[in-house]
């Protein structure tokens, strides 16, 4: 099936998911059973899973049946639910600090208190008490209009219902956040991308037993409107929460100057990886309520608070495990299973080490306290070790030295251009024989720049390879296509479509082909120019068989490390069966032949030496187009050497020996007239 086919069959059953749930949701009357509905809901996870190009917003696996109703009664906030501006160093600190003083007209001596509380990433909620009772609840909204929610966030129990004592306002309008905790999020991490979302959707559910399913939890910080509050600093206000029942952040502290909130800050961010819920800052709100009635507010944020954010894009988490990945070249890559952590609205439970060398450099050890940063798309890596936070007994990873997959030694190569030691490890076998390898391998065969198989993705590799259908990419296409339509998940249609672009397949061009062997360091440009210049599978594998690879030695581009893994890739039987299996397989197009009607056919060049008013690719490029060919050693082949200022004498003795014709830029241009 194409993508396109692929993609509209999912666009169908999306459009049918929302108009059941459209329908259960917002307008409470149920189109189908629950079967039908959870059935279409795991077809489209099914095909998300399989097809990792599908995406759209009502999917379920960001949604499932929490499609917020448009129906909540829409209620005016007695005080503008306000939002905070943001500081993210200590600049920004020194300026909100400097800000105050001005407002207050007070000199930089004067020291203010903060109540500095971490600011917890959830859905922010107001709730109104009237004579001790809870008697509506509203969203945030707007800020100036929130949703009646009251039903649903009667069902969090860390919500009081009723208040008796003395000291409680008559009336006030208690605000804070609700948020789930991290390890209850766990449970749900399918339906949602992070606790934030699957906090809000379960709020915001029309029917509260929905909402009580995901169980919420409520932080008090703040009010709104009051009558008859008796606290006069908000760290009062804070303590008397406690005291009439509700939660309040237990890391909430009562600092002085700005030092003092950076060393606050640092703590915080370090136990940040081991609290159960997300936070995404610190908030500063000036202690004194006398002080911030005086100071006020700018636009939507008071002047008497300030967030001070944590750096999106790093966390601190801790390592549980060092698993070993073993990728399709052999290379051993370290990944440190973290407590999952939020990082940037990303739930991160994988982080990579890279290789053996940067454990060792940063000395990453199981248990240990790490920075994580992610950014974009790279994967989530460690940035460093919090030494002071290691466990006493914590011991040095070792790092294996057999393959954890197939038990072979494990190796270091030496790099011969940069004349050091590789600092990755690598599986020592060719590949095959390792079981994680080979896996890997027949993924990059099949991949979109290799064979570029339709719906053979990862998984299905991964899963034939479980059910024992495929070892080697030849048997990719031998597949016996009766039993896979046997198999869970497997019908008609999709096995016809799965063999249809294996069909499609079986002829390739001999530089797709050469890369698809996932032959170490040949990459697309390597197997284009391997393809350009040997022609043929044929030429391709009598290179072994000769046991003569002079062929790729006159390969400009292609050097000692290429030819080297090369000859290493003919050394294994299994390889070479590969080659066989899919030669007979398959058919294997020559490489265009190129262009013989130039006038320096036939004839290869070699330059040494700075050429005059001409780069070397331009020169390159004016060879090819009149059919000639490049070389990047003297040899007896050789019909040219170009020699331009300042030669390498070693090249230009060389051509002497061999009678190799020298000529300068200028007869050689002359030559193509
Ligand atoms: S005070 C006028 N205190 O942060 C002050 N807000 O960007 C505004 N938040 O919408 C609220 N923890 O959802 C306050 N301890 C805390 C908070 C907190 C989290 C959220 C809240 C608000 C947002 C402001």
């Amino acid at each position: 099936m194409t993508h396109e086919k692929i993609n509209q069959k999912y666009l169908k059953k999306i459009k049918l998911f929302q108009k059941y749930n459209k329908h259960y949701y917002n307008l409470n009357k149920p189109l189908v059973s629950d079967q039908i509905f959870d059935k279409l809901k795991f077809e489209i996870l099914d095909l998300e899973k399989k097809y990792d190009f599908l995406h759209h917003k009502d999917s379920p696996k960001i949604s499932v049946g929490f499609k917020p109703s448009k129906t909540f009664k829409k209620v005016k906030h007695s005080i503008p639910m306000l939002s905070l501006n943001n500081a993210f160093d200590k600049e920004d600190l020194i300026n909100f600090e400097k800000k105050i003083l001005n407002f207050l007209n007070e000199k930089s001596n004067f020291i203010l208190e903060y109540s500095a509380e971490p600011k917890i990433d959830g859905i922010s909620a107001s709730l109104i008490y009237n004579k001790g009772k809870f008697i509506c609840g509203l969203s945030r909204g707007d800020g100036k209009e929130g949703e009646d929610i009251t039903e649903n966030l009667k069902t969090i129990e860390d919500i009081p219902k009723n208040i008796n004592s003395k000291d409680f306002p008559e009336e006030i309008d208690i605000r804070g956040e609700v948020f789930i905790q991290n390890s209850d999020f766990k449970r749900l991490e399918n339906k949602f991308a992070n606790p934030r979302n699957a906090a809000s959707g379960s709020l915001r559910q029309k029917d509260p037993k929905e909402t009580k399913k995901i169980p919420l939890k409520f932080i008090a910080y703040t009010f709104g409107y009051e009558q008859g509050l008796i606290a006069k600093r908000q760290n009062e206000y804070l303590e008397k929460l406690k005291e009439w029942g509700f939660k309040t952040n237990p890391f909430n502290k009562t600092i002085k100057t700005v030092d003092g909130l950076m060393k606050n800050y640092s703590a915080i961010e370090k136990k940040r990886g081991e609290l159960d819920f997300d936070i995404d800052g610190i908030v500063y709100k000036l202690n004194e309520f006398r002080l911030q009635k005086r100071l006020g507010n700018v636009a939507n944020a008071p002047r008497w608070a300030i967030a001070h954010k944590f750096s999106a894009n790093s966390a601190i988490s801790r390592i549980e495990n060092i698993e070993i990945q073993i990728g399709r070249t052999g290379a051993l890559t370290p990944v440190a299973k973290i407590k999952s952590v939020n990082i940037g609205g990303v739930v991160v439970s994988n982080a990579t080490l890279h290789n053996e060398e940067e454990i060792n450099r940063k000395d990453i050890r199981i248990g240990d306290t790490v920075l994580i940063e992610r950014a974009g798309d790279v994967i989530p890596h460690v940035i460093s070790v919090d030494l002071k936070l290691r466990n006493r007994n914590s011991k040095k990873f070792s790092f294996p030295l057999n393959c954890p997959s197939c038990g072979s030694k494990t190796v270091k190569d030496y790099n011969f251009t940069t004349k050091k030691e590789d600092a990755v490890r690598r599986c020592s076998s060719e590949g095959y024989e390792c079981e994680k390898m080979a896996i890997e391998k027949i993924k990059h065969f099949v991949s979109k720049e290799a064979f570029n198989i339709e719906g053979f993705g990862k998984k299905i590799v991964e899963n034939f390879w479980n059910l024992k259908l495929i070892r080697l990419p030849q048997d990719i296409f031998k597949l016996d296509f009766s039993k896979i339509q046997s198999l869970d998940g497997w019908g008609k249609q999709s096995v016809a479509n799965l063999q249809y672009s294996i069909n499609l397949r079986k002829t390739i061009t001999f530089e797709k082909f050469i890369y698809s062997l996932g032959i170490r360091h040949i990459g697309l440009e390597n197997a284009k120019i391997i393809s350009k210049n040997l022609k043929s599978l044929k030429n391709f594998i009598s290179l072994s068989k000769k046991n003569n690879f002079d062929d790729l030695i006159n390969i400009d581009g292609i050097g000692e490390t290429q030819i080297n893994s090369i000859k290493n890739f003919f050394k294994n039987k299994t390889n070479l069966n590969v080659l066989e299996s899919l030669e007979e397989a398959l058919e294997v197009r020559d490489a265009e032949i190129k262009k013989t009607d130039g006038l320096l056919n036939n004839k290869t060049f070699m330059f040494t030496g700075k050429l005059v008013n001409m780069s070397r690719s331009e020169a390159k490029s004016i060879i090819e187009k009149n059919s000639g060919s490049i070389v990047s050693n003297v040899t007896k082949k050789l019909d040219y050497l170009i020699v331009g200022e300042k030669p390498t004498s070693r090249k230009v003795d060389a051509a002497k020996n061999l009678n190799v014709k020298i000529l300068d830029q200028l007869s050689w241009l002359k030559m193509i007239k």
